[in-house]
């Protein structure tokens, strides 16, 4: 592989950052600490000493931490050697293991699909290639194996600068260098992909000719179902019933039903409407949702974009989509009884008395963590029996209470504050306005809830809050206890019970994220951990079937923590809780998603999303310069977000 000058670019860029050289595998935090008190360096020791004592739990501090690890860990411990924290233009994984690309953007979904031309670029060719920027991913197995099965990716949005050759010109507006064709190119690199996957020899690979590859973008037709279908509020010129929309727009993550449906969830839809709120019916629910955020310039070409022209199309997303994969013919449906709001993703579980439960959170500063119970039951036998069960059932925003107990509050029209005479003229359009009816109802103003993952074995639900940096001293609270909160946490809910339907739970903080090394910002990383292990900015979360625990981030490289964002294993029980190991790292520019594991746990999925984004050594990274061309390497091809496929060599269990 030649990777020619980038990689001197690359080194040049490390050395400019004065990113930290490798850590000795054994020093801990812990370890760091007592290094530098050793040294008499009391103003930044002691201070880190402090900041940790004040917030690890107490019998991390008892005694050593590697003895009583051994003595009270209850899942298995993470025994991969970690990789280095740091930046630069590829991808690394721990000793040990192989990062395969499965698929990049460009490459075939349909077997009919052109080759990949990044200069000859059109919306038909897109329509039929994998998707840009692959968030959330999804392994369906074929009668559960771990060797074959569906692999269902969203395409959350897309990088101009880095996409089409110019668009990134620093000379002229935002939008100068933008044409329908390339809107259209745009458009249909966003929604999501289906593609079967098979290992074979020890290596994955797509299959091409699969009767179940689909591609689903910002034009397939979809159908909206639920409580909101229909309403006053959801109807267009275009679509006089209220019942029908084209596309879905910005789906980060997402879920897998127990009947094999993908849930994917529309995050930043608003970004997508072009013009003004202002003086426009529903102007103050608009601004709520921050619409338009005029982020892309589709409405200049599409009038269902052109807020001017339909005021009502963004009430038609920011909703859970959920998609049968294995009927490429199915047509997608908007589940609005799981509320509208900038949904991150569809962390779920089977309750006990089997009802589904659907956790998700809205990822704005501010905003609220939500669960949906259905009415009806999980039917096990009969796949078909659950197709319309998440039409049917009570969501719920959080309200965490400052002694460690919590309530779920239900947004039923007519109960409460959501009555007619509050505004909230029926329950579709409580759904419609969730974030208004949360708001009501006196939910918790979370740090940017991502991903939200249970643990069906613990019960224990595990909440990614990403950042906030503008939180104020004011308005911290005792679940978002960090001003100016730059790092992000982790919050752990015991529902009471175990009962995923009911509406009390505890709570407690099991991370605050961010350097233990750095007093001020309060991270509790145990310290058995590494100077590599600590990670800030939690966004996409796995459970794996030994229940132990998973952490992506998006954030790192972009902010001052001189890393590029990854996969981190983190112990959740015993006295190892806290421990945190970095597991795989990205190139430059790029975030982590929706990491997935087959089900025997022999190989994890990711997915590599916008490499190549934000500044580069040289300035603004371009098509023409971006800062890595990964994964190719090639000197013609930008970088392309990609699908990763981690195994062990050899063989065997990951971590
Ligand atoms: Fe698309 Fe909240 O990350
Ligand atoms: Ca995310
Ligand atoms: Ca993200």
């Amino acid at each position: 592989m030649d990777r020619g000058s980038n990689m001197s670019r690359a080194r040049q860029f490390e050395a400019a950052e004065d990113v930290p050289a490798s850590p000795s595998a054994d020093a801990t935090i812990g370890d760091l600490i007592t290094e530098r008190l050793s040294r008499r360096n009391l103003s930044a020791g002691l201070l880190a000493v402090a900041a940790i004592a004040a917030a690890a739990p107490l019998r991390v501090l008892l005694g050593s931490p590697s003895v009583q690890a051994q003595e009270q860990r209850t899942t298995p411990s993470f025994d991969f050697e970690e990789v280095a924290a740091g930046v630069d233009d590829t991808h690394h994984v721990a000793e040990g293991y192989d990062a395969d690309v499965l698929i990049r953007w460009g490459d075939r979904v349909l077997a009919d699909a052109p080759a990949f031309d990044p200069y000859r670029q059109t919306p038909a060719a897109q329509a039929r290639q994998f998707g840009y920027n692959n968030d959330f991913l999804g392994f369906i197995p074929h009668d559960g194996s771990s060797e074959h099965g569906l692999l269902v990716v969203n395409h959350e949005y897309t990088n101009e600068e880095l996409m089409f050759p110019g668009a990134g010109r620093q000379d002229t507006t935002r939008f100068a260098m933008m044409t329908g064709a390339l809107a259209g190119i745009e458009m249909m690199a966003h929604g999501g992909s289906v593609i079967e996957v098979r290992k074979s020899g020890g290596t994955w690979s797509v299959v091409t000719r699969s009767r179940y590859n689909r591609r689903i973008t910002a034009e397939t037709d979809m159908r909206i179902s639920g409580p909101a279908a229909g309403h006053a509020l959801m109807r267009t010129k275009a679509d006089p019933t209220g019942a029908w929309v084209r596309g879905m727009l910005n789906n980060c993550s997402g879920g897998i039903t127990p009947w094999g449906t993908w849930l994917t969830c529309e995050e930043n839809f608003n970004g997508y409407f072009w013009g003004k709120a202002d003086g426009l019916p529903g102007e103050t629910a608009l601004k709520r949702y921050g619409v338009p955020g005029n982020w892309m310039n589709w409405g200049q070409y599409h009038d269902r974009f052109n807020l001017a022209k339909e005021p009502q199309e963004p009430n038609r997303f920011g909703w859970i989509v959920e998609i049968d994969p294995f009927d490429p013919a199915s047509v997608p449906v908007k589940r609005t009884a799981l509320g509208r709001f900038k949904h991150e993703g569809a962390g779920n579980v089977v309750n006990k008395d089997g009802r589904f439960v659907v956790y998700s959170g809205d990822d704005q500063r501010f905003d609220y963590v939500y669960k949906f119970v259905t009415a009806g039951l999980v039917d096990r036998t009969d796949r078909a029996g659950n197709r319309d069960l998440l039409d049917h059932g009570t969501l719920h925003a959080a309200r965490f209470d400052a002694d460690g107990s919590g309530e779920w509050l239900p947004l039923v029209h007519g109960e409460g504050k959501l009555t007619a005479a509050a505004g909230f003229s029926d329950q579709g359009h409580v759904l419609i306005h969730a974030r208004l009816a949360a708001d009501a109802l006196g939910a918790t103003r979370m740090d940017r809830p991502e991903d939200i993952d249970v643990d069906p074995r613990t019960g224990k639900v595990y909440v990614m809050l990403t950042n906030n940096a503008a939180r104020t001293p004011v308005q911290v609270d005792a679940a978002n206890p960090r001003a100016d909160n730059r790092f992000g946490h982790i919050i752990e809910i015991m529902p009471d019970g175990g009962d995923h339907a009911a509406t009390k739970f505890r709570w407690e903080i099991l991370l605050r994220c961010g350097d233990p090394l750095e007093a001020a910002v309060g991270a509790t990383f145990n310290p058995a951990t590494t100077k590599s292990g600590w990670f800030g900015m939690p966004d996409n979360a796995l459970v794996d079937a030994d229940g132990r625990l998973w952490i992506a981030t998006d954030g790192n490289s972009q902010r001052a923590t001189g890393r590029a964002d990854g996969v981190w294993a983190l112990e959740t029980e015993g006295a190892a809780r806290g421990t945190s190991k970095h597991f795989y790292r990205c190139p430059i520019g790029a975030e982590l998603c929706g990491p997935a594991m087959t089900p025997d746990m022999t190989t994890l999925f990711v997915a590599v999303q916008h490499p190549g984004e934000g500044q580069g050594p040289k300035g603004p990274s371009t098509f023409e310069a971006p800062s890595t061309r990964w994964p190719d390497f090639l000197p013609d091809m930008p970088p392309r977000p990609s699908i990763v496929a981690i195994t062990r060599r050899g063989g065997g269990r990951i971590g």
